[in-house]
Formats: structure tokens, C-alpha cells, sequence
């Protein structure tokens, strides 16, 4: 190449990344103009007239209210209407903005443009919880939703998933029973703040296809630490399709770059108590702080050959997954979250997912879940927004233009010109594109319709050997979490038939020892031994389908052995003789420099005697929301005793040692506060030199993050008997 060539070469390119930067900006800028500031205005009334509304009109100082200040009157009138509906499911959520990149041309899968090369679309990225109503706690164990919507050149790519890889049905006919199965009991009212019981376990009960998820939810993979740590899952198969009409299905995944990691229950149930918004605070503040968690646009892809199935795995039916090992997943983006809203309400609670929000190059496949979500997204927008026009709506608007024949209804935002409302027409309104346009929602090549006779269909499947294979991956502590979860549950269906029928159809079908194991814990009639899957009695399994694979994603401490810690957050404890400036000052560095915040919580908040500022107390706080304790040097011995810890102090870091929490103690007398919790030279407590003791901490938060083995395990062998 010449050097003239060459420069235009750099030249071009400089200008396309400056193009793509501009795509991104251009929703920036819409939101941009919708925004309204207030500050320093004089109070009016909706017609733009000065008015006092704090203080009514009234018939003399102590007389009644007069019907004729319509001033007050609107501003209760409006207040009064302040709430649409909220999500009938997904109700409680928060987000976020940022931007997805490309990672090159992907032009031979597909068309869509925001997997160009060089492509950046601004983002906006929802997190929810399934059961929980708005107000409930972020931290519930539950399936939680995770919804993008990409604004991009050639329109809204909405991917609206869930964070584990499967689901609890194959057929949308049945959501809505799902829905009412684990929403509050509809006689009692309760539980709202989590999955219901009796309901929910008849449901799991008829419906096998979804125990592999149930014990994904009930795993510790169930209740992330936070949205960062947690991944992404389209569940279904998709379709892409390029500008050739070549069709290639596949599935998508959001992988979290920080990797994952999980809550304690009872952390979790804490939590629900001190901070039921532990996860949009960690957001919002890690947002706010520069921390932009990022996650990996991930495609694990699959040749269409018209049969939808893939080495013995059925792509029509979204709660089989297909394991990383046998289909790694190919990254083709990055998806990172840089900007907090403005309003809560205009932007996090009014946006509008679809999974139809597709763009050309995207569509779908016959999976008689997918189909049903289609037109359930649209439908339930209509409601909740009072109208068709929620499209319009700043945080739900294209930056692609909109044109179309939609017309009138409530709240409609534009005054059209011309008369012309429908298409074709030769006077002046929309047009049709033309015959050589490219086009959204058309068939790949060749693509068929149908695949036999029309009817009611049930998937047939091994439905207990992915749960089975999930469960063999296990380490033994999640295993113990996860027989705690399905005792914790099943423990309080208030139904023993219920609980029998499923501890013996579904449990004892995944594993003979897992049934057993919970039935024991819960004083249930434990399955006959060896009667399982590997004794007599077993389900047979789909002969096709692969019998081993990991779970997609991490349990065990050797997976993700090294995590970025960015984002964390650690307690020092201090008090008036304990913990010394030299202590903040050896650890503050080590800290940041991995972005890992520090508060010094102490029986009071301010500056203790020793010099230290405690920036909380233990009445603000709780061990719950740190993830490793460090405890203060003695600035002083004297009058020190045990472990020279007060009560509030001792509670703090034992209850964070029993949840597992790496646990520092500094300086000298760090060694002998241990012992006298009687807690010294266990796994994950180190003592010494502040600096060195931050490293360790550091280390062991990085991986294995928290040290289960301090928990009591079941004898496997006398429930079990010996393997
Ligand atoms: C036929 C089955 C399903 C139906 C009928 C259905 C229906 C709905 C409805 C009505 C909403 C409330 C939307 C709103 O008011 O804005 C919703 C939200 C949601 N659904 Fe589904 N859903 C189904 C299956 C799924 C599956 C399989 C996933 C995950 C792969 C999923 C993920 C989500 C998410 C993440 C949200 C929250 C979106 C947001 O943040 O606004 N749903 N669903």
C-alpha cells in the first residue's frame, strides 16, 4: 500500500470509529432534549400560569376547602394517577446505560447492523426479579430477568433473557399458570416477598420439563451477589440471517467479565430486611464510582438444516441447554453499562421489552414458548402504558426514523400533517419499500413453515438427566446449599402430599441420594434406597442425548479460580482503641488499587479516638453487604481480654465468618483477637501485618471467594448409605 493509500486507510478508519461513536451519541442526544429541569422555577399549573399550591384556599383560616382552587385540585388529580400498572411479572427492577461494540464484521451470519464492524449502539439495560412485586427485595432467590434494548442504526434490538440458561416450561399455553403457581397463593395472599409454596411445588410437580431449572434457582447460582456478577441467557434459539438469505441458529448469553458469584441464604434474607435494593445500590454506586461492569455478547451457534436440532439436542425446546463444552460460545461484542438514569420512572420503569424487537438479520424459530412471548410483550406494553403510543416515549424511541400509519389513541405525541393515513398511496403519505429493500421479520431462504400435521404437541425428553448432570457437577458444599434450598422450600409447602409427590417423581428421578437427602431433612418418607435413576425403576432417558456435561455455569470453587475484585466492597472494624490510621493507610492503596471500596464501620460514626474516621456504624450497617472483614490493630492492650471484642463487633465478624467471608485481623494483636474467637489458623482468617493480611484477603477474594468448609455437611453415607 503507498503511503497516500495508507494515510486514507487510517483517515477512513478514523472516520468510521467517529461514525460509529456518533450512532451511540444520537440517543444520548434524544434523551438529551426530553430532559426537563426544574431547579430555582416558579410553581405553575399545567397551563402554564403562576400559582401557589402548597398552602389550599380556604374559607378563613379555619374554614373549609374551597371547590374552586382547581390550582390544587389538578396537582391531586395527577398525583392521583401517578402509578401505571406495574409488570405482571418482572415488576421489580433498575437499570442502566452504556453502549454495545462489535467486535468485527459479522456480516456472513447476519444483517443486523449493530454487529458491523466497528458498530457502537447505545444501550439501556434492565434488571429484575420474577416473583417479587415492586418494593420486594432485589436479593430473592428467583430467576432474574435481564433485558437489553440496543439502539441501533437500523432499529431496536431488544434481547430480553433471564440470568440462568433454561426455564421452567416448553409451551407458553402455560406461563400464565406458571405465573399463578408462584405468585402469592391466591386464597391467603401470601408469600409476596418470594416464590410461592404449595402452588408452585404441584406446579414443578406437572411439569418435570422444569426441573433442571428449579434446581439452577435453588442452587447458589439463584441468588447472585449482583447484577455484575451474574450472566445473561436468551434461553431459546434464535435465528440469524445475512443478506444472502442464509439462515444459522443460535443461542445467546451475556457473560458477565467479572464472573459470577453467589449470596449466602441467610445473607439473602438479611439483605431482604437492611437493604432490600443491595443490587441497584451496587449498581447505581459502581456506575457512579467509574466501575463499568461489562459483559461478553456470546453466541453458541447452530447450521439450520430445518430440523432444529443439534447433536442430539432439541433446539424447540428452551429448557434443554446445550452444554460450553460440546459448543463453546463465540463472543462477538461487549456489552458495558456507563450511565445511571435520570428518572426512575421515565426511563427503568416505562421502558418496553420484546422479544419481537428485532432487527433485519434477526429472527426466530417454531419453539412454542418463543412464539407465545412474540405477541405477549406488545400486548402487555399496550396495558401497562394506557396506550399504543408507548413507543414514543423517550427511553423506548428508535434512534432509526418512524414512519407508519399508526394513528391517534391515548397520549399520541405527534401532529401529523397531510391526510394521507394509509398505504399504498399517490398523495403524499408512507409508501411501501421497495422490491429491492431489505427487510425485518421476512424468511431466511428456503426457510419452510410447518413440520408436520397441525396439532397439540407435547416435547417428549429425558426432563431429569440435565438436572441429574447439574447436580453431578456439584462440589459438596453446593450440593449442601442446594439440598438446604429444596428443604427450605419444600419445608414450607404446608401440603405433605404435595411434598411426597414431588421428593418421589421429581427428585428421586434426578438422584436417589439428593430425594433422600431432603426428605430426611424435612421429615418426608425418604425414597426407597437405590430406587433413583442408577437403581431399578429409573426413567429411561432420551437415548440421543449426551449423558455428561458441566453446568454452563460456575458452583464449584475451581471454576473462575481468579475473579476480578473491582466493585466489592470490605469493612474495617474499628472502635476507640482498636484499629490505628498505619492500619487504613497499608490497606488503602492495595484496596483501591483493585477497586475495592473500604468502609470503617465502629460503634459510632466520626473520628474515634485513635485518629481513625468510622464512615458507619453498627446500627447503619451490617456484615451482610461486605464481602471480607478485616478487624483492627489494638492501638492500646490495656484492659483487653478474649478477643478484645465488643459484642457488636464480635457479632459483625462472626456472623461474616459463618457465611464463609475471608477474615483479616491486623498487626500484633491480630493473632490473639483470632484465637479468642476460638476462629485462628482456619481457612480463609489470616492475621499479621496490615499489608500482607489486605494481600491475603485480596487473594482469597479473587478466588475461592468464601471458605464453605466451615459449614456443617450431611452424612451422605448414613443417609445415603456408603457409594
Ligand atoms: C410464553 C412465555 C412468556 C410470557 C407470556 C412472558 C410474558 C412476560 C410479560 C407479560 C412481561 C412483562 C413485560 C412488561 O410489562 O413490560 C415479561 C417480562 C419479562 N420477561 Fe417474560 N414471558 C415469558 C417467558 C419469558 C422467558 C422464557 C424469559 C427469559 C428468557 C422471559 C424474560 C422476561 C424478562 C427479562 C422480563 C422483564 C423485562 C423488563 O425488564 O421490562 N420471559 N414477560
Amino acid at each position: 500500500m503507498g503511503q497516500v493509500s495508507r494515510w486514507w486507510a487510517i483517515l477512513a478508519g478514523v472516520f468510521s470509529i467517529v461514525s460509529a461513536q456518533d450512532v451511540a451519541n444520537q440517543k444520548i442526544d434524544q434523551l438529551n432534549a426530553a430532559l426537563k429541569d426544574t431547579a430555582g422555577t416558579i410553581d405553575t399549573t399545567d397551563n402554564g400560569v403562576q400559582v401557589n399550591t402548597s398552602n389550599s384556599l380556604r374559607a378563613g383560616p379555619r374554614g373549609y376547602n374551597l371547590l374552586e382552587d382547581t390550582a390544587v385540585r389538578k396537582k391531586m388529580l395527577h398525583f392521583d394517577r401517578e402509578r401505571t400498572p406495574e409488570r405482571v411479572v418482572h415488576a421489580l427492577g433498575h437499570g442502566a446505560y452504556g453502549t454495545f461494540e462489535s467486535y468485527g464484521d459479522f456480516s456472513n451470519l447476519t444483517a443486523a447492523c449493530w454487529l458491523r464492524d466497528g458498530a457502537v449502539s447505545e444501550v439501556f439495560t434492565r434488571f429484575s426479579v420474577v416473583v417479587a412485586s415492586v418494593g420486594g427485595s432485589e436479593s430473592g432467590r428467583d430467576t432474574h430477568g435481564f433485558a437489553t434494548k440496543i439502539y441501533s442504526e437500523c432499529g431496536n434490538q431488544d434481547f430480553v433473557g433471564n440470568h440462568l440458561s433454561s426455564f421452567f416450561i416448553n409451551d407458553g399455553a402455560d406461563f400464565p399458570d406458571l405465573v399463578h403457581a408462584v405468585k402469592y397463593e391466591a386464597d391467603k395472599g401470601f408469600p409476596t416477598g418470594g416464590t410461592a409454596h404449595r402452588t408452585a411445588y404441584d406446579f414443578f410437580d406437572h411439569h418435570p420439563e422444569g426441573a433442571f431449572q428449579l434446581m439452577n434457582v435453588l442452587s447458589d447460582l439463584g441468588i447472585p451477589r449482583d447484577v455484575r456478577h451474574m450472566s445473561g441467557n436468551g434461553v431459546h434459539t434464535f435465528r440469524f440471517i445475512n443478506a444472502e438469505g442464509k439462515s444459522t441458529l443460535f443461542k445467546w448469553f451475556w457473560l458477565p467479565k467479572l464472573g459470577h458469584r453467589s449470596l449466602f441464604y441467610d445473607e439473602v434474607t438479611k439483605i431482604a430486611g437492611k437493604n432490600n435494593n443491595f443490587q441497584r445500590v451496587d449498581l447505581y454506586n459502581n456506575i457512579a464510582a467509574g466501575i463499568y461492569p461489562e459483559w461478553e455478547f456470546a453466541v453458541q451457534l447452530f447450521p439450520d438444516d430445518g430440523s432444529y436440532m443439534w447433536r442430539g439436542y432439541d433446539l424447540l425446546i428452551p429448557t434443554v441447554i446445550v452444554p460450553f463444552d460440546e459448543n463453546p460460545p463465540m463472543k462477538l461484542g461487549r456489552l458495558t453499562l456507563n450511565r445511571n438514569p435520570n428518572n426512575f420512572f421515565a426511563e427503568p420503569e416505562s421502558i418496553s421489552f420484546a422479544p419481537s424487537n428485532v432487527v433485519d438479520g434477526v429472527s426466530f424459530v417454531p419453539d412454542p414458548l418463543l412464539q407465545w412471548r412474540l405477541m405477549s410483550y406488545d400486548d402487555t406494553a399496550t396495558h401497562r402504558h394506557g396506550s399504543p403510543n408507548g413507543f414514543t416515549l423517550p427511553v423506548n424511541r428508535p434512534i432509526a426514523p418512524v414512519n407508519n400509519n399508526y394513528r391517534d389513541g391515548y397520549m399520541q405525541p405527534y401532529i401529523y400533517e397531510g391526510n394521507s393515513t394509509s398505504t399504498p398511496n399517490s398523495i403524499g403519505g408512507v409508501q411501501e419499500p421497495g422490491a429491492d429493500a431489505t427487510l425485518a421479520y421476512t424468511a431466511a431462504a428456503g426457510e419452510q413453515a410447518g413440520s408436520g400435521p397441525i396439532g397439540r404437541y407435547v416435547s417428549q425428553y429425558d426432563w431429569f438427566g440435565q438436572a441429574r448432570t447439574f447436580w453431578n457437577t456439584l462440589d459438596k458444599f453446593a450440593e449442601q446449599h442446594t439440598v438446604d434450598a429444596y428443604r427450605f422450600e419444600l419445608g414450607n409447602v404446608g401440603d405433605a402430599d404435595v411434598v411426597q409427590r414431588y421428593i418421589n417423581n421429581t427428585l428421586n428421578s434426578i438422584d436417589n441420594c439428593l430425594a433422600r437427602r431432603v426428605a430426611f431433612g424435612i421429615g418426608s418418607t425418604m425414597p426407597e434406597m437405590g430406587s433413583g435413576p442408577s437403581g431399578s425403576g429409573t426413567i429411561q432417558s432420551n437415548s440421543s442425548m449426551p449423558k455428561t456435561f458441566s453446568s454452563l455455569y460456575p458452583l464449584g470453587a475451581t471454576q473462575e479460580p481468579h475473579k476480578s475484585n473491582e466493585g466489592l466492597q470490605v469493612a474495617l472494624i474499628a472502635n476507640d482503641t482498636l484499629g490505628t490510621q498505619a492500619d487504613v493507610q497499608a490497606m488503602m492503596s492495595l484496596l483501591s488499587a483493585q477497586q475495592v471500596s473500604l468502609t470503617v464501620v465502629a460503634p459510632r460514626i466520626g473520628m474515634l479516638k485513635t485518629g481513625v474516621t468510622a464512615n458507619a456504624s453498627f446500627i447503619t450497617t451490617s456484615d451482610v453487604f461486605f464481602d471480607a472483614i478485616f478487624i483492627g490493630s489494638l492501638a492500646t492492650t490495656n484492659g483487653t481480654s478474649g478477643s478484645g471484642l465488643d459484642m457488636d463487633s464480635y457479632n459483625f465478624v462472626m456472623e461474616a465468618y459463618g457465611h464463609g467471608k475471608a477474615i483479616g485481623a491486623l498487626g500484633s494483636s491480630g493473632s490473639g483477637i483470632l484465637s479468642g474467637l476460638a476462629i485462628q489458623s482456619k481457612p480463609g482468617v489470616y492475621s499479621g501485618d496490615a499489608a500482607r493480611v489486605a494481600n491475603d484477603v485480596l487473594d482469597a477474594l479473587a478466588g475461592p471467594v468464601r471458605f464453605p468448609e466451615r459449614f456443617p455437611t450431611d452424612d451422605v453415607n448414613a443417609i445415603c448409605g456408603a457409594a
